[in-house]
């Protein structure tokens, strides 16, 4: 069957708006609700002997990957090591005994991850896939396969796919915290409900379409664009400058906003609009410094933040883009939107192909 765009211009940004529903659609086969348990495929090795994850993956996959390294740390307390699928291999990687081997991937078929996954069957690494394409390589590869419910995604740049491999990964890293004995009965339930509320809070971001559309008049003339972010939302800030790299062509870089300081605050003028990706939380007054770091050089500043964030620390800045609330573990999934749709509307007023960006391919199978 052809994929049809139905009332939306292009398939990213019908990609888009389908997120609320594929997520759901994600987390509905890796959590119960009524148990308030999270529930994963049959697995048929101890998954509680792993004391070491290697994440592999590429482009938006990758962001996802870091994310996750930050949930399977912070939640299952077991260290994890990402690299790029391209440069994994090579590195000659230490892999040891007991490790799980993990795999990224919308189309399974990426050959520098593929590449990288035989390598780490031949190391006799257990093989985990976080795949959308439920008949490619990768899914057929893997020893234990997680599959992504967001159904075909047609645009080059990755989106839904993105928050859907965000889901299985949040569900596999409380999974993992249950089964090492970090988490209680009374914290997992907590978590899955976190999660089973992120659909509603991906309806509440992509409520702010027509606002970021009106905001993207002030990010479409420029050359270069920052990204910052901090935590779990430092891959977002990466996310966001590649999003807007692939379909704008504008220059953009993402970082993480402490390390502003020792490098990219060097290019701050009124030219350069940077993008702030700030939930309120703990870390909320460390980056509002940085971001004054910004402003006190004449840098303007995009604000993405909730209601408290922005009434805290909007007043200074050329535009805010209002988030809901959300508990901290699916901020990440909420501030991808946001990005999204900043990248589309600017591409969108560029005039570029949104959906085929020139030179990028959506799966890219040589190295
Ligand atoms: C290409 C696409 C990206 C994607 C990357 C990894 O470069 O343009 O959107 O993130 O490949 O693809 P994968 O299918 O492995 O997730």
């Amino acid at each position: 069957v052809a994929m049809e765009k139905g009332n939306y211009r292009h398939f990213m940004q019908k990609e888009i708006f389908e997120q609320p529903t594929v997520v759901a659609q994600t987390l509905h086969s890796y959590l119960r609700p009524v148990e308030q348990q999270v529930a994963l495929p049959q697995i048929d090795f101890d998954i509680s002997a792993i004391d070491r994850v290697t994440i592999v993956a590429c482009g938006t996959s990758y962001y996802a990957g870091m994310v996750a390294k930050y949930w399977f740390e912070r939640f299952a307390r077991v260290p994890v090591d990402i690299d790029f699928a391209s440069e994994f291999r090579y590195r000659e990687p230490v892999l040891p005994e007991g490790g799980l081997a993990l795999f990224i991937s919308q189309s399974g078929e990426t050959a520098d991850t593929l590449a990288a996954l035989r390598h780490c069957r031949e190391q006799g690494q257990v093989i985990a896939a976080v795949v959308n394409v439920p008949t490619s390589s990768m899914a057929r590869e893997a020893d234990l396969l997680l599959p992504t419910h967001a159904g075909p995604e047609i645009g080059v740049a990755s989106t839904k796919a993105f928050t859907c491999q965000l889901a299985v990964l949040a569900a596999l890293a409380a999974h993992f915290a249950v089964k090492k004995g970090r988490l209680s009965r009374a914290e997992e339930a907590k978590i899955v409900d976190h999660l089973l509320e992120a659909p509603a809070c991906l309806n509440a971001a992509l409520d702010h379409d027509d606002d970021i559309a009106a905001m993207a008049h002030l990010i479409a003339p420029a050359r270069d664009v920052l990204y910052l972010g901090r935590g779990a939302d430092f891959p977002l800030a990466l996310e966001g400058a590649l999003k807007l790299k692939e379909i704008s062509y504008i220059h953009a870089e993402g970082y993480a906003s402490g390390e502003m300081k020792h490098g990219p605050i060097a290019l701050i003028d009124e030219e350069v609009p940077v993008i702030v990706l700030a939930p309120s939380g703990p870390l909320f007054e460390k980056t509002v410094s940085n971001m004054q770091e910004v402003q006190a050089r004449g840098g303007k500043v995009v604000l993405i933040s909730d209601a408290e964030g922005i009434a805290q620390a909007g007043e200074d800045c050329m535009a805010t883009i209002q988030m809901p609330t959300v508990h901290p573990l699916i901020a990440p999934l909420v501030y991808a939107v946001p990005v999204q749709l900043l990248a589309y509307h600017v591409a969108v007023l560029k005039g570029t192909d949104v959906d085929q960006p020139r030179n990028l391919a959506k799966s890219v199978t040589v190295e």
